[in-house]
């Protein structure tokens, strides 16, 4: 079985966006393969959260996870700070890490750029943090989105550069899985082709909202004045609302809705709560078990330590052969 490695940021509640995007290929790959998934929180301190914050998002991806049907039977769920071993190896992994390629990479840059107050050593050296992460399981492969290949890349750098420092044949090269291009892009509600929390809070629908929210919420999308003409192409904003639809609605509601589109009788307001009324029972089920996790910290704790001690086994017989090679040897 191959092992996969994936790293989530601790960014707190999950929206549609998530949940079609990375989500449901996790909730896949975890019955195909040999699966670590992980709560990135290390690396979120690059952005100085308070203590409750950061526990605070820790705890809400878990929940989100899970209920969404991360099964810590099948995947090694944990936190990534549960590992210290995982820092031995970034530690390591640094001594060869050259401050001209940590430089060069994109999303440095975009930080210096966006947060130029800013600019820590965590920052610089994020890459080597998360070629750690894989490494340290030997992972053959790590489902990332576009934006994460060159971290990988770097990822692929550093193992191959500890091998030839060493002589040895002992990392593997991990290799980007991808999504898939069949996957659902799911849009904002504010007119923007990708729902994004970061773009616009209210242009999301969480799998937690309440009923009343989502109602609020689509109400409110983005449309248009409307089609003038018969088979007209659709504006983005309304594309939007139509692939939202898509997402979760019937194939006949979807196509109804298309009918009346094209034949220039279609009244947003009667679309918007037909699709309201189906995000509501679509995200019913996660909702329910969202509140409930929420709840359950003997739970979420047990399954936190079951996910630690799986990945403290892979982690340390790692971390004891690499200490071996590099030449910490006991007298
Ligand atoms: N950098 C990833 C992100 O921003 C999160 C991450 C950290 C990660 N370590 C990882 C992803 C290891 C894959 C493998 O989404």
């Amino acid at each position: 079985m191959e092992i996969v490695v994936s790293g989530i940021r601790p960014t707190g509640d999950l929206h549609l966006g998530n949940y079609f995007g990375a989500l449901k290929n996790f909730l896949k790959m975890q019955y195909e393969n040999n699966c670590y998934f992980f709560i990135a929180d290390y690396h979120s301190l690059t952005t100085h959260p308070t203590p409750a914050d950061l526990h605070g998002n820790v705890k809400r991806v878990l929940v989100n996870y899970l209920a969404a049907g991360l099964d810590p039977e099948a995947a090694c769920i944990y936190v990534q700070s549960d590992i210290p071993q995982v820092t031995e190896l970034y530690l390591l992994l640094n001594m060869n890490a050259y401050k001209g390629e940590l430089e060069r990479v994109a999303s440095f840059k975009e930080k210096i750029r966006t947060q130029p107050d800013n600019v820590n050593a965590g920052l610089l050296t994020y890459p080597t943090l998360m070629a750690a992460d894989v490494i340290i399981h030997k992972a053959h492969k790590v489902p990332v989105g576009k934006d994460q290949e060159q971290h990988l890349e770097m990822a692929r750098t550093f193992a191959n550069r500890f091998n030839r420092l060493y002589k040895v044949d002992y990392f593997i090269e991990p290799v980007a899985y991808n999504f898939g291009e069949e996957l659902i892009k799911i849009p904002g509600l504010d007119g923007s082709t990708k729902m994004s929390k970061s773009d616009n809070e209210n242009s999301c629908i969480y799998l937690g909202d309440s009923a009343e929210a989502i109602r609020k919420k689509v109400m409110k999308a983005v449309s248009d004045q409307g089609p003038t003409e018969p088979n007209q192409p659709k504006a983005q904003a309304v594309e939007n609302l139509f692939n939202l639809m898509k997402a979760v609605s019937a194939e006949d509601t979807l196509n109804h809705f298309n009918d009346l589109y094209n034949t220039c009788q279609i009244r947003y307001g009667d679309m918007k709560k037909q699709l309201a009324e189906d995000l509501v029972i679509f995200t019913a089920p996660f909702r329910e078990r969202i509140l409930e996790l929420s709840d359950d910290n003997a739970y979420l704790h047990k399954v936190a330590t079951q996910g630690a001690e799986k990945a403290r086994e892979s982690a340390s017989k790692t971390i004891k052969e690499v200490r071996e090679i590099i030449g910490f040897r006991a007298f």
